[in-house]
């Protein structure tokens, strides 16, 4: 099996030529030998090479002829740029007896493994051997032994003698994920790769370095003994464990998912994939997956199995007897683009309401995702300054924080602004930790001084010092003194614990202050941007287009469209326990878990007369359910998803869905049937041919421009004219009116007739700044403010349906600032306990300098009780923020 990690990307500019094996070829100033012989078809044998990372020259396996002043010699092809004239000679006699001995010299200690050994048949150095090797070897000498294997962390274990000491495991700890905890230790023939006593692995990337080590040396514990390379089958997809939509490739074996490994996509992943998207696939076997539709005769009653006949009949005889203002739709954003627009056409042209809701009260209004103008992933990293406001990148989007180290490195300036230290703040140029609920007054004051007015000596929380040091930064960035002058900002939801308003405030600051600034969201959950996309969100329509520009629109192509704006999941909840609400759908949510106040949650669920879940896997939420719908998961069904960027790629099926389960789209189709509406969709393709028909920001991305090739990284959306195919209805957008600009959100298309007295097509929505400014809730002594948000394992349903991760969550705790430890009279590991206005919960406390005085994290969502039962989102709303007193408890 090929490195699939190692795809060399092609040259920008050829200047240069090259003559390699007698044939001549342009080259890049500056590219390597190695990297232009393998894009021009010659392949140079290499072990410490990987083209994400610094060379070094260890292994000598790339030895070549060069020519120089001296006539040919003998040089790493690694180590070698390409030079005008240049001529190598790639198989020579001289260049075969040195690989020869390169490889004799490593076998010298390498074991003869391979048939127990995970990297057999799939493994260079075996390939390598055999290619370009000696026949045999004049080494008679015992091996070097060592105890076998050694874990080195929870997910990876070291069989050390199988180490050929390349140096790329300790090259990717130190060089990209900035976790230098695996190391050589010793000196010549004792030299060994490990890491220190009581000092383990422990990277959320940890997975990286099984991947790229060239032999077995570095080994999975959820693959070790799983499968071999010549029993897997693969199919190249997206992961959707987090919203970055890293490429991979998924592997099954006996229908069933072994592995899951990085491609390199230069515009996304290069390569890398965290620990939970590279292990979280073991939750598609997992023993309770729901196979079988269940409906309950009654309240109170056990669910009992019957078929999706039966149970879809069930769910729409009940929903027809309930006015349309009177059922809400939670979720939606596990699921494919596909699935999401057969929901959505469900809900706003079949029932007619307008009350769906893809985000659980934790993330932003979907006019701030969608309509500001947006950046890629490659505009980030290759800003001029970076601007991040949301929680921590490392624990929500990891892949995404990997790109920004990156950029750190290459010294792009980064200004970080979090209630919090975070995973990035190492890497930043000023990391801004502003008192929770107050990011708008400190984004105003850091834009007050680029134009030159100062400010007081604190704001918000911040020194002014640090305020000068971020300000200086940006200042250059804008004047365009380092770079292309623009300024990226990165945005999420900083901490559930405080209300959004600041935040959208200090958005709209940004959109105003910076000249050209553009913006990239990044909040976690999967499939959230595609969702609100496809209008899962109260007030939209498909095409990120609002309900007031697009109705008309969509009743001609659906036939209905709700006529008033619904409610967001906040207010279904509170209509669910005031009675407005009768009915609930959720789709794969899980309220209990998600959403921020459980009190809440619990009540509506408790009190709403009808709920029908469709999942995956059996939650808190879904236990209420009276009809519970089996819902095929990741590497189940294919589709579409669309990451952060708004770049939409394709999720293949590579094995059977348990039982009956199955995609999300059949479920609301026959539903529709049901009610007497036929959405005419036999397949995926049908609705994806759909999509590109109607949706505005979605016009002509068809499965043929999806799966052309030079698209395999996805496609971005709106796609550009050129690429927008003829075939759509005649009285549907035509490329005239596709927004090619990079900076689509802020510049919907312009309405445009495509034909006399055809319907204009509906511009995309637009962000709106708040009406007024946020409240800034006043400091006082007494309390801390709570900051809660997500870490990257959890008590969520994926992490803990995965044996190798579920272990991994850090479990409920609060971290305060050693001050506050000290003031309160605690220590590091006592209980304490937090009272709000309407709760209290009791947990340990974790001495941790990241966090400011006057604050208290608790993460998101662990096991037991936390933050979702200290937080009442009604009091949030009047005062901003959550505050906490801390008390003792007896014997804590
Ligand atoms: Fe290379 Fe693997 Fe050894 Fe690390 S463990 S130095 S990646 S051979
Ligand atoms: Fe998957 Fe996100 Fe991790 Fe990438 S960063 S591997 S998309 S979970
Ligand atoms: Fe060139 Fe190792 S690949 S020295």
């Amino acid at each position: 099996m090929t490195d699939i990690a190692s795809a060399p990307e092609a040259p920008k500019k050829t200047t240069l030529t090259v003559t390699i094996d007698g044939h001549a070829v342009e080259a890049n100033p500056g590219e390597l030998l190695i990297a232009a012989a393998e894009r021009t078809g010659t392949y140079i044998p290499r072990f410490c090479w990987h083209p994400r990372m610094r060379e070094v020259g260890m292994c000598r396996m790339c030895l070549i002829e060069v020519s120089g002043p001296r006539g040919m010699s003998l040089q790493p092809a690694c180590m070698q740029p390409c030079a005008e004239g240049m001529v190598v000679d790639t198989k020579s006699e001289v260049v075969k007896k040195a690989q020869d001995g390169v490889l004799e010299f490593l076998l010298i200690n390498h074991p003869l493994d391979c048939p127990v050994c995970d990297k057999g048949g799939e493994c260079p150095l075996q390939d390598q051997t055999l290619t370009f090797g000696p026949g045999e070897s004049r080494f008679v000498e015992e091996k070097r032994h060592f105890e076998k294997p050694i874990p080195i962390s929870d997910l990876v274990l070291l069989d050390r003698e199988r180490c050929i000491l390349c140096d790329r495991c300790t090259r990717f700890s130190k060089e990209v994920s900035g976790d230098p905890l695996i190391h050589f230790i010793n000196r010549g023939n004792a030299t060994e790769v490990n890491t220190f006593p009581d000092d383990p692995y422990a990277s959320y990337f940890s997975g990286n370095v099984v991947q790229i080590c060239p032999v077995g040396a570095l080994t999975a514990e959820p693959y070790r003994f799983v499968a071999r390379p010549w029993d897997l089958d693969q199919v190249e997809s997206t992961c959707t464990s987090c919203a970055v939509g890293c490429r991979v490739v998924v592997q099954s074996s006996g229908d069933e998912i072994t592995r899951v490994q990085g491609v390199d996509s230069g515009p996304i992943n290069w390569g890398w994939l965290c620990d939970k998207g590279r292990f979280d696939f073991q939750s598609i076997s997992a023993s309770d997956r729901l196979a079988q539709p269940m409906v309950r005769v009654a309240k109170g009653r056990a669910a009992v199995r019957t078929s999706w006949t039966e149970a879809l009949g069930q769910v729409t005889d009940r929903l027809r007897t309930y006015q349309p203002s009177e059922i809400g739709f939670i979720g939606g954003a596990r699921l494919t683009n596909e699935d999401q627009y057969a929901m959505v056409k469900f809900a706003k042209a079949v029932v007619k309401t307008d009350n769906v809701d893809a985000q659980l009260g934790d993330g932003l209004p979907a006019h701030a995702w969608l309509g500001l103008p947006s950046a890629t992933i490659n505009d980030a990293c290759g800003a001029s300054a970076v601007i991040v406001l949301g929680a921590d990148i490392k624990e929500e989007l990891p892949v995404l924080f990997l790109r920004l180290r990156d950029a750190s490195e290459k010294r792009v300036p980064i200004i970080e602004l979090s209630p919090t230290r975070t995973g990035l703040s190492p890497y930043t140029t000023s990391t801004l930790a502003y008192r929770p609920g107050e990011a708008a007054v400190v984004v105003r004051s850091l834009l007050s001084l680029i134009e030159g007015v100062d400010v007081e000596r604190q704001v918000g929380g911040v020194e002014a010092v640090d305020l000068h040091i971020a300000a200086e930064a940006l200042r250059v960035a804008v004047a365009g003194g380092r770079g292309n002058g623009r300024v990226v900002v990165i945005f999420g939801r900083p901490s559930l614990a405080e209300t959004t308003d600041s935040v959208v405030e200090a958005l709209g600051a940004l959109n105003n202050g910076i000249p050209g600034v553009t913006f990239l969201p990044a909040m976690r959950r999967s499939n959230l941007r595609g969702a609100l996309d496809m209008g899962l969100a109260p007030g939209m329509l498909p095409g990120r287009t609002s309900l007031a520009d697009g109705a008309s629109w969509f009743a001609k192509h659906w036939g209905a469209a709700p006529v008033s704006v619904g409610l967001d999941t906040h207010e279904m909840l509170l209509g669910a326990v005031g009675g407005g609400i009768k009915a609930l759908v959720l789709v794969g949510a899980d309220p209990l878990a998600d959403f921020p106040d459980r009190a809440l949650a619990q009540k509506a669920l408790a009190n709403v007369g009808y709920i029908v879940a469709i999942d995956t896997m059996p939650n808190s939420s879904n236990a209420f359910a009276d009809v519970l719908l089996p819902a095929a998961g990741y590497g189940e069904k294919s589709g579409t998803t669309t990451n952060i960027e708004g770049r939409v790629s394709n999720v293949r099926a590579k094995v059977s869905a348990p039982g009956l389960a199955r995609p999300d789209w059949m479920a609301f189709a026959e539903m529709a049937s049901n009610l007497g509406e036929d959405f005419g969709f036999d397949s995926v393709e049908d609705i994806t041919a759909e999509i590109a028909a109607v949706c505005p920001s979605h016009l002509g991305l068809t499965a043929t421009v999806l799966n052309a090739p030079g698209n395999a990284d996805g496609v971005l959306v709106p796609i550009p004219a050129a690429s927008i195919e003829s075939a759509v209805p005649t009285d549907a957008p035509t490329e005239a009116s596709a927004d090619t600009s990079p900076t689509a959100g802020a510049d919907a298309p312009e309405k445009e007739a495509t034909a006399p007295g055809a319907l204009s097509v509906p511009p995309l929505v637009s962000f709106r700044p708040n009406a007024a400014a946020a409240v800034v809730p006043q400091p006082d002594s007494y309390s801390l403010r709570l900051v809660t948000s997500r870490t990257l394992y959890d008590h969520g349903t994926i992490t803990q349906a995965s044996p190798s991760l579920a272990k991994l969550a850090p479990g409920p705790h609060v971290r305060l600032n050693p001050g506050e430890v000290e003031r309160h009279g605690l220590t590091h590991g006592s209980n304490v306990r937090l009272v709000s206005q309407t709760a209290d919960v009791v947990l340990s406390v974790m001495a941790d300098e990241r966090v400011p005085r006057g604050a208290a994290f608790v993460p998101f969502n662990q096991h037991g009780p936390g933050a979702a039962d200290l937080i009442d989102v009604a009091t949030m709303g009047t005062e901003g923020v959550t505050k906490v007193r801390l008390e003792s408890v007896t014997g804590g």
